[in-house]
């Protein structure tokens, strides 16, 4: 490709160059002897300036794509970090990201949106890390202050990885948003309706999927029948209705394969 490329530049070089417009030029010692030299000079740096860039993009792709993977990497620690502080989030966030793209491809979502929905999933209750353990592990329910306190993992969660994720605002919204209601008045913005990106919206069910269909210290998991029945009760007020629909479609194999 770069031949071509290469072909196109020196035209072009060809066209506005005053030393390519001139082809020869005479010594200076009046010797009347021409000097086609330059000309075959300029070509020539032309060649390895063109060269040089492609090798510096390609250099520069490489790390780019480096730095991309050490940083993902690094993202990943922090959920690990939080698997081990808190014993329901083991294997939650994992099955949160494979339920949120099973729920985005019946939504007809694109690989790039899929892409996000797994990354949002993963790392939606990463905030978490700065909730006290013993809140996070609390053997009961939560009094009304101690859920106040717990619902600021939305908002801990996005500014750790701000900084890390700045292109991706997306992923941010998923991790701050995905407490909130469709019908509003949830924490921590109060959002309604389309106001919560649609990716948040498909995270929180795919959330409280997992979570009822999850042991937790005070009580045994729910079916998956059950908790889809659930959704459905709730699709509307807390819930995206088309995403509970596409969950239900999602989840109709995997139901039936439970039941059998
Ligand atoms: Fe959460």
């Amino acid at each position: 490709m770069w031949n071509e490329l290469t072909r196109r530049e020196l035209k072009e070089y060809g066209s506005r160059s005053p030393v390519a417009t001139t082809n020869f030029t005479r010594r200076g010692n009046g010797s009347g002897i021409d000097r086609p030299s330059t000309t075959l000079e300029a070509p020539r740096i032309l060649l390895q300036n063109h060269l040089f860039r492609c090798a510096l993009d390609s250099q520069a792709r490489a790390q780019a794509t480096n730095i991309d993977r050490l940083m993902l990497r690094a993202i990943r620690s922090l959920a690990h970090a939080l698997e081990a502080k808190d014993s329901y989030t083991w294997g939650h966030s994992k099955r949160v990201s494979v339920y949120s793209v099973a729920i985005g491809c019946e939504l007809g979502l694109c690989e790039e949106e899929q892409a996000t929905l797994a990354l949002g999933g993963e790392l939606h209750d990463v905030g978490k890390i700065g909730i006290p353990g013993t809140l996070l592990n609390k053997p009961g329910p939560l009094t009304a202050d101690e859920y106040r306190d717990v619902m600021q993992h939305t908002v801990i969660g996005e500014r750790i990885l701000e900084p890390l994720l700045r292109s991706n605002s997306a992923v941010l919204a998923i991790v701050r948003w995905h407490h909130e209601h469709v019908g509003g008045g949830s924490l921590p913005d109060g959002l309604s309706g389309e106001a919560i990106p649609l990716e948040a919206r498909i995270v929180s069910v795919a959330d409280a999927f997992d979570a009822m269909t999850s042991e937790r210290p005070y009580r045994p998991p729910m079916s998956a029948a059950s908790a889809l029945r659930e959704l459905e009760h709730n699709a509307g007020s807390q819930f995206d209705q088309d995403c509970v629909a596409a969950c239900l479609a999602a989840m109709r194999d995997r139901v039936q394969a439970i039941a059998s």
